[in-house]
């Protein structure tokens, strides 16, 4: 058969069925050159199919147990730095210590906070997450005395009221729990408590509904149409935004004469006040709000879930944490709560954590924008494109950290090498809450270690991507022991 009788004779639009996809590929070969008049220069690496890149790969890895298998294939195949094509943008991953310190130094100037369309949706235009420069500062600034050690340490006596008394007190011997379903609403009823002052309650557990629904869509195509999760996503989002403004207008009406809360929301509404709404918009403190809600917990979430697990691969591990547990325990009158001092005592404990923070690498990437044309390792890096820095293979790179996979918290005896250690990122925009997530972890560790034995029952392994790393099948759990005491919390 001749190339023509593939056209229709007679129907006019025939040729179109030929000529309008070679004015795509064509069109789609001028663009690429157009982006890069450095051809010679840039990174290896492949842009994939016309179109479309390596999108569907992406999506197809991201979106389940083998999220990293995206960038492992193509670090065995090029190395550290590579290109690709994602979403209709030309995108560039790097790793290493080097690439790490260029981004984490860069931040603000050489790049710009860049996330996927969904990300942008779901958080809200407003939230510091996705803010730069000025407008960072700014809204950064408005809540961070909160997050600081100083301003953590009025909490210490509400974080262990919430994991003795909302938590573990109905945890009963024989029981199987499940470590992501206790870290959930642990880490929820506290950031609900910190926020908005809420207690547990069927609001909070709506919440938690909420903003599982709001995740699921996170990296899901951005199809808004019944039945697709990003769907489901948006209007999680909805309603959560609508509850927040009903919350923020009974304020308003009490217009700061009502009972002083402290909380997170209270502090934003003074500095929208004070500023006559330049300080900070009700947009703003909206988008806050959903952040610090999600940001607040999912992380925390996966981490405390990961350190079970891990505690019960390693039963040497355990038996230090237990005994430094033990150790500050003794050195107090019976009964009595923790302080901020018996927590900065829990040296091993803190190990324990970062070991978990390095293995679990909750949030495997920073994305951003690069904001001018650079040189990086021999290769130009084009104003306008994406990169991501992979966080997690620094991590396992056995260059940093020998023996990767297996949990170790003993090489947090000596400081990992700078810029090795990024599970809170690092520089401008290093995580507002990490030293509020490294408190709720130590206290959960403490009151897990003293008061209980127990033992995993681990049907699945893996990970599991849904915007965050999980562990697959949250890590089942059995009561063994019971002790807990009563404490005046
Ligand atoms: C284990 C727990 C946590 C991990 C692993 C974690 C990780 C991170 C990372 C990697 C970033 C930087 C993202 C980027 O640069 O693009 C970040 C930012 C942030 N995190 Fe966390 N986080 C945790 C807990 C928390 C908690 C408890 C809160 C607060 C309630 C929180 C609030 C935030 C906020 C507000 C930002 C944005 C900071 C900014 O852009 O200036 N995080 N977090």
């Amino acid at each position: 058969m001749e190339y023509l009788d593939l056209i229709p004779a007679t129907n006019g639009y025939g040729i179109w069925a030929v000529v309008a996809p070679l004015l795509l590929l064509l069109w789609f070969i001028v663009g690429m050159n157009r982006s890069h008049k450095y051809s010679t220069k840039l990174p290896p690496g492949t842009f994939g199919l016309p179109i479309i890149g390596e999108s569907l790969e992406f999506l197809n890895h991201i979106n389940g147990d083998h999220m990293h298998d995206f960038v492992g294939k193509r670090k065995e195949r090029y190395g550290n730095i590579f290109r690709s094509h994602i979403f209709g943008k030309p995108y560039l991953f790097v790793m290493g210590q080097k690439a790490a310190k260029m981004m984490i130094q860069g931040d603000g100037d050489q790049f710009q906070v860049y996330q996927f369309h969904n990300v942008n949706k779901l958080l809200g235009r407003g939230s510091v997450i996705l803010a730069s420069g000025e407008d960072h500062k700014r809204i950064r600034h408005s809540t961070s005395d909160i997050f600081t050690p100083e301003g953590l340490r009025q909490y210490v006596l509400l974080i262990e009221g919430v994991t003795l008394q909302s938590i573990m007190s109905s945890w009963t011997v024989g029981k199987l729990l499940n470590a992501e379903e206790e870290a959930t609403k642990y880490a929820f009823y506290i950031t609900a408590e910190l926020v908005l002052s809420w207690k547990p309650g069927p609001l909070v557990d709506e919440f938690i509904q909420l903003s599982k629904d709001l995740m699921m869509g996170m990296l899901r195509a951005p199809i808004n149409l019944p039945g697709f999760s990003y769907h489901n996503s948006i209007k999680a989002r909805q309603r959560m935004v609508s509850i927040f403004e009903q919350e923020i207008n009974r304020r308003e009406m009490e217009g700061g004469r009502g009972e002083k809360k402290g909380d997170i929301l209270e502090r934003m509404l003074d500095v929208h006040r004070e500023g006559n709404g330049e300080k900070l918009s009700k947009l703003e403190i909206v988008d806050q709000l959903v952040t610090f809600i999600l940001a607040g917990h999912e992380t925390t979430v996966g981490t405390i879930s990961f350190i079970v697990r891990y505690l019960s691969q390693r039963p040497q591990c355990l038996e230090t944490l237990r005994a430094e547990h033990q150790e500050i325990q003794r050195s107090k009158p019976p009964n009595t709560p923790l302080t901020w001092m018996d927590v900065k005592r829990m040296v091993y404990t803190d190990k324990v954590i970062s070991e978990a923070l390095r293995m679990a690498t909750i949030v495997p990437w920073l994305h951003r924008k690069v904001n001018e044309d650079m040189d990086f390792e021999g290769y130009t890096i084009p104003k306008g494109w994406m990169i991501i820095l992979d966080i997690r293979d620094t991590h396992y790179d056995p260059d940093y950290y020998s023996n990767p996979d297996v949990f170790t918290p003993e090489r947090f005896d000596q400081a990992p090498k700078p810029y090795t250690f990024l599970p809170f990122s690092g520089g401008k925009k290093i995580c507002l809450g990490k030293d509020l997530a490294r408190l709720e972890m130590a206290i959960f560790l403490y009151h897990l270690t003293i008061n209980f034995r127990w033992e995993v029952e681990e049907v699945a392994k893996g990970i599991e991507f849904l915007g965050m790393a999980r562990p697959k099948g949250g890590v089942p759990f059995r009561v063994l022991e019971k002790k807990l005491h009563e404490l005046n919390v």
